[in-house]
């Protein structure tokens, strides 16, 4: 996508071999690229939020593997090397996938070959995710088709964190079919839930519209109902970081509270993701693993002062306690559909199966 007339992917190797990010930290305030040289930087990367988003998450990581061969290509190195990158973020399974499918490729050739394969790897899975969210905004985009022939007005969808092209490393998954609805002409407003304690829905999700193009209104989190009783949203659209082979979906927290007011009021609940994003593994969703962050997360707010600079202030009472899980899992019955890479399916084993058939073997 673009920021201000030049086109940018969020990840991408330097001239030097460093790998080079979007630095998501300093947004929406500055724009800066981060040049990871080590597994180390990437590690870092991932867990202190330069980079996020689950597809993203799997795409640092594969890099970060990429950059740890460069150094030592053995087994051991790898394996550790992957260890230590699989510990950053415990929810997006596609941290875990990325992973997963570097060592399978890596583990199979010898040592000599590995560092030019590793990278090749890691751009190859770079360049699938931007096939597979442009697919996924190609599906989706139908059914924004589908609402605008309904309701012959603007439409308007709500959309809970950030799962634009910053999340993922283009297109993004649940903005995916927004971008390509307003770029084929038709007339949409996003309401970005500002998507506390972190504010990705403010601060990124906010950036991304505005740099398309795209009309939006940021809104307090819990305003999302309120719109739904007046008639005001139309569809909601979220991504994942973990969907179960069952169809439930765990996303940034928040998510679930949207999809019980759009539940209660008749409004459609998508979820967009790639097929990374699915754990076939996991049924019962009480085995997700929910990331539980700092609860500075929730007792401060950062953003940018009169006087022009960045800070970050106390809004809860000294020795208040807080508790910060960072992500929900809302029950397939709550979802009217998912939208992937392969088309739109119902939020069911069967769905999922109908649109991966080649997973029914193993299920
Ligand atoms: O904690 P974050 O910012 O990594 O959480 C991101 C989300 O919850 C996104 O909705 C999800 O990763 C889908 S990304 C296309």
């Amino acid at each position: 996508m673009k920021v201000s007339g030049r086109h940018y992917r969020t990840i991408w190797l330097g001239p030097g071999g460093s790998v080079c990010v979007i630095d998501q930290s300093r947004l929406p305030f500055e724009f800066s690229v981060a040049e990871l040289a080590s597994v180390e930087d990437a590690a870092r990367a991932i867990r202190t939020m330069v980079v996020r988003g689950a597809p993203l998450i799997g795409a640092t990581a594969a890099y970060g593997l990429a950059l740890a061969v460069r150094v030592d290509p053995s087994d051991a190195a790898i394996g550790a090397a992957a260890a230590e990158l699989l510990a950053t973020r415990p929810t997006a399974v596609n941290l875990a996938w990325a992973l997963g499918r570097m060592r399978r490729r890596l583990e199979a050739v010898p040592p000599a070959q590995r560092a030019a394969l590793a990278l090749q790897e890691a751009a190859a899975i770079c360049d699938e995710d931007v096939e597979q969210c442009h697919a996924i905004g190609r599906h989706g985009m139908r059914l924004i088709e589908d609402i605008a022939r309904r309701v012959r007005r603007r439409v308007n969808v709500l959309t809970h964190c950030n799962a634009g092209w910053l999340a993922c490393v283009d297109w993004g998954t649940a903005l995916s079919p927004i971008y390509l609805a307003h770029d084929a002409g038709m007339d949409l407003h996003v309401w970005v839930d500002e998507t506390r304690p972190r504010n990705q829905g403010a601060s990124l999700t906010a950036f991304e519209l505005g740099a398309h193009g795209v009309p939006h209104t940021v809104i307090a989190d819990n305003l999302g109902g309120q719109l739904m009783r007046d008639g005001r949203v139309d569809a909601v659209l979220v991504g994942s970081d973990r969907v179960t082979a069952v169809g439930d979906v765990c996303n940034k927290v928040g998510t679930y509270l949207k999809a019980l007011a759009a539940a209660d009021n008749g409004v459609p609940f998508y979820v967009a993701f790639p097929g990374t994003t699915i754990d076939w593994s996991i049924d019962d969703s009480a085995d997700v693993p929910i990331e539980e962050r700092s609860p500075i997360e929730v007792t401060h707010v950062t953003g940018r002062v009169s006087n022009g600079a960045v800070a970050t202030i106390q809004i809860v009472p000294n020795g208040s306690t807080a508790l910060n899980l960072a992500f929900d899992v809302t029950p397939a019955r709550l979802v009217t559909a998912l939208v992937t890479e392969r088309g739109t399916g119902a939020a069911s084993r069967d769905g999922l199966l109908g649109l991966y058939p080649e997973r029914r073997a193993c299920s």
